[in-house]
């Protein structure tokens, strides 16, 4: 590992994501089709900010196994714009109802409900052609579309979000759930992006499955990790750090590590599963230190 610190070495990271994401987007000139005001919301809701942690972690998965970052820049954009769709949607009025993310007004109230809703569709289908078009050999572009539509879809992201939407519904009945339950939420609706990542950059790298594994496995953990904290910040969070408005999950009902198991004892569980995520490295010896060090600067986020 280079001398450069944690930061130093997700900075840099963050700066090529910045300037891949802007050349992907589509020109806010009617160029080639896209209206003028869709490609706009597209890039009003990826430029506008994020920690871009899901393209980092891919980025960082392929030098984890020997690979340069370049080879894994496809699919880390791609792996964004899917997260800034689910964000679109996420914030809509028949979802969480937000007007605020990464510090600006959401998009459907920036622009518009309908114009949001396209926004999203629009960025989530370009996510897919760029990994079709960008990643090489062709059977590890195949691979690399299979593991974001398992990510995203019906049993993963899409499927997590029906699922908290239901909880929700019935707290409203007066039901409660259980943590058990809530894991099996925040494993599909957050932890499948934060995990396709992982295998994703082992997949560009051509790496061997054991580290394939090692990486998913890392991923698993760190990805209940990120939503339990993501939970504890709408609890103990500063709206002004955060960029979104905090306390609006027991407003709405929703299922938390934090109502069931308290803050401490969430804070207990994400260290737990950081934990795990650690140990989970190690069939990649020193390879693996950068990722360890930031899982366990994840728990210790505040925005
Ligand atoms: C927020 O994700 C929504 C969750 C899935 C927890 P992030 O905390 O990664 O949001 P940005 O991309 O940094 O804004
Ligand atoms: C969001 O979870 C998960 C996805 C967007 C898929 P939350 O609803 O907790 O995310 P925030 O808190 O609005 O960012
Ligand atoms: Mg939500
Ligand atoms: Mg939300
Ligand atoms: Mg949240």
């Amino acid at each position: 590992m280079s001398a450069h610190s944690l930061d130093e070495h997700l900075d840099a990271h963050r700066r090529r994501v910045e300037d891949a994401l802007a050349a992907a987007l589509p020109d806010a000139e009617p160029a080639a089709g896209c209206p003028e005001r869709l490609a706009s919301a597209m890039r009003y809701s990826v430029l506008g900010g994020g920690k871009r942690l899901r393209p980092v972690l891919c980025l960082m998965a392929a030098e984890a196994c020997g690979a340069g970052w370049s080879d894994a820049m496809a699919p880390a954009v791609a792996l964004e714009l899917v997260h800034a769709y689910s964000l679109i949607h996420d914030d809509l009025p028949a979802m969480d109802d937000d007007d605020l993310r990464r510090g600006r007004p959401t998009c459907h109230k920036a622009f518009d409900e309908a114009t949001a809703i396209l926004a999203g569709d629009g960025l989530l289908t370009l996510a897919f052609g760029l990994v079709a078009g960008g990643v090489k050999p062709a059977e590890s572009a195949v691979e690399c579309v299979r593991l974001l539509a398992e990510a995203a879809g019906p049993s993963g992201m899409v499927g997590g979000q029906m699922a908290d939407l239901q909880a929700e519904e019935r707290s409203a009945e007066g039901a409660d759930g259980s943590a058990a339950e809530l894991e099996a939420i925040h494993r599909r609706k957050t932890g499948a992006l934060l995990r396709a990542p992982l295998e994703m950059g082992a997949v560009v790298a051509g790496a061997p499955a054991e580290e394939r594994r090692a990486l998913a496995a890392y991923g698993r953990a760190v990805g209940l990790a990120f939503q339990i904290v993501d939970d504890l910040l709408d609890v103990v969070g500063e709206e002004a750090k955060l960029g979104k408005r905090v306390g609006k999950d027991s407003g709405h009902g929703k299922w938390t590590y934090p109502r069931f198991l308290g803050v401490e004892g969430s804070r207990a569980r994400a260290r737990r599963s950081a934990d795990e995520a650690v140990a989970a490295l190690a069939p990649l010896g020193g390879r693996g230190d950068r990722l360890r060090e930031l899982a366990l600067a994840l728990l210790e986020r505040e925005y």
